[in-house]
């Protein structure tokens, strides 16, 4: 394989998108579109890329992609494609064989197209391999023009006559060039109606130099282009669509594929049922045999085997196996529930350990606490984890029974097998084995 560099085009206004969010960074099943491009542009082992960036992005784009080692040219006045491109030239100038450039805004291309595009090039000995589409709808797309079945230009939306907008193959905007594309693009004229310099003008220019220009025709949903919120959308059900048959195929039970969100690096394992209205938002993974009911919200959490979900909103959390949660549970960061635990209705556990068959079936809120094998938390029992300046331990041993609506006042330590009975505030350490009871006594008087 010849030696690729990639630019990134990325200083684009993105004025369609109707939004003061550059429109790079719009979100795509959980990750901004800017980075997909680039994780697809890293997944071919490039040798430079550089990312063409603006002054409203740069510093978004710099710091989503901080974990990579590409570069960045700034673009200050939005000129065009082809000034855009032209940025990159004195970082990759004599430094490649090929130069790929990608459209910042085509989030779903992948190693195999580009590879592909690469090949192309290389093969037909062409100085320019770009990518097109056959598309239902062209609307907004360069068409492809042809004479006698050979590419003559790229016309542009707006400035296509009738006749041109009908033609259905367009450009991807994803150009294989070879390492003369600088010489290209440095003739490329403003084009009279937008007063941009179009990269896609590169065409009857490379065709006066008698260089040779190929095709790489790729009809599927992967070459859309991200110009509106309906493009987004569009991209978005795609994604969706796909990731849901490839779930099913691989022995999800999905009920209604039109009624959830699945994000795109969900991982699933097979004999889960995936209720109608859940939503399976970015970090998820879930084992084999779990039920997850609708409405159930679950974000960056890892679900093990046998686990029954019931319209409960779950995030930053572990949950091993044969736990029942909900129905309106709420599952915070930093919890982790151990096998056969119990978690009920209306039941808040925000950054607490609970081990094994222990259950909290009613009303409660257990924060920041490490919870024994087989306690029982009786229905509205509180830890008071929060002292008004910081947030304080609750400490219960195995076997323990907390009576109902008992309150924990933290930083506190309860033994093994300890009985707390109903009602309870509890202050002090209560040593194993005891039995607590902190309440005002029942006092029965004549009535007046
Ligand atoms: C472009 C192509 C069109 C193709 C389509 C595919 C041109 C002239 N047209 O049209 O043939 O069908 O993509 O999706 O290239 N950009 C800059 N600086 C600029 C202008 C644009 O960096 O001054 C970047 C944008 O951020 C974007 C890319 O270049 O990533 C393409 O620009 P955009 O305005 O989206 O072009 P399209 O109209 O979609
Ligand atoms: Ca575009």
């Amino acid at each position: 394989m010849k030696n690729v560099s990639v630019v990134v085009l990325a200083a684009g206004i993105g004025t369609r998108m109707i939004s003061s969010i550059s429109k790079v960074m719009h979100n795509l099943s959980g990750k901004p579109i800017i980075r997909w491009v680039i994780d697809s542009v890293l997944s071919i082992n490039p040798n430079i890329v550089v990312v063409v960036v603006n002054r409203a992005n740069s510093n978004i784009i710099k710091k989503l992609l901080s974990d990579t080692n590409v570069k960045f040219v700034y673009q200050k006045e939005q000129l065009g494609s082809a000034d855009a491109a032209m940025k990159a030239e004195k970082i990759l100038k004599n430094k490649s064989d090929y130069i790929l450039i990608v459209n910042g805004d085509t989030p779903l291309i992948d190693k195999i197209i580009l590879n592909s595009l690469i090949n192309k090039t290389i093969k037909t000995n062409s100085s320019l391999t770009l990518l097109s589409s056959i598309l239902r709808n062209p609307y907004g797309y360069g068409r492809i023009i042809k004479k006698n079945g050979i590419l003559k230009n790229i016309v542009e939306e707006v400035n296509a006559t009738e006749k041109e907008k009908e033609i259905n193959e367009i450009n991807s905007g994803i150009y294989c060039f070879d390492k003369n594309v600088w010489n290209y693009l440095k003739n490329v004229k403003q084009n009279n109606i937008k007063k941009e310099y179009y990269l896609t003008d590169v065409i009857p220019i490379l065709k006066k130099k008698k260089k040779k220009i190929s095709l790489f025709v790729y009809n599927k949903y992967e070459t859309i282009g991200i110009n509106t919120r309906i493009d987004l959308l569009n991209a978005e059900r795609e994604l969706k669509i796909k990731k849901i048959y490839n779930l099913i195929n691989s022995g999800v039970n999905i009920i209604d594929i039109n009624n959830v969100y699945i994000s795109n690096d969900a991982k699933i394992g097979k004999d889960t049922i995936i209720y109608p209205g859940v939503f399976i938002d970015i970090g998820v993974s879930i084992g084999e045999k779990c039920v997850i009911k609708g409405y159930s919200y679950l974000i960056n959490s890892k679900i093990g085997y046998n686990n029954t979900i019931i319209y409960s909103y779950i995030e930053g959390s572990i949950i091993k196996n044969k736990v029942t949660v909900g129905p309106f549970a709420h599952i915070r960061h930093g919890t982790v529930l151990s096998e056969n635990v119990k978690i009920g209705n209306f039941s808040e556990i925000k950054n607490s350990k609970v081990k094994e068959k222990s259950k909290i079936n009613h009303l409660s809120y257990i924060g920041d606490s490490k919870i024994g094998k087989n306690v029982n938390i009786g229905a509205g029992t509180i830890t008071c984890n929060y002292d008004g300046k910081k947030k304080n331990k609750t400490i219960i041993g195995q076997k323990s029974f907390i009576g109902s609506n008992v309150n924990l006042v933290a930083p506190i330590k309860i033994g093994e097998n300890v009985f707390i009975a109903a009602g309870s505030t509890v202050t002090k350490n209560v040593p194993s084995n005891k039995f607590t009871i902190s309440r005002p006594k029942q006092k029965i008087k004549q009535k007046k």
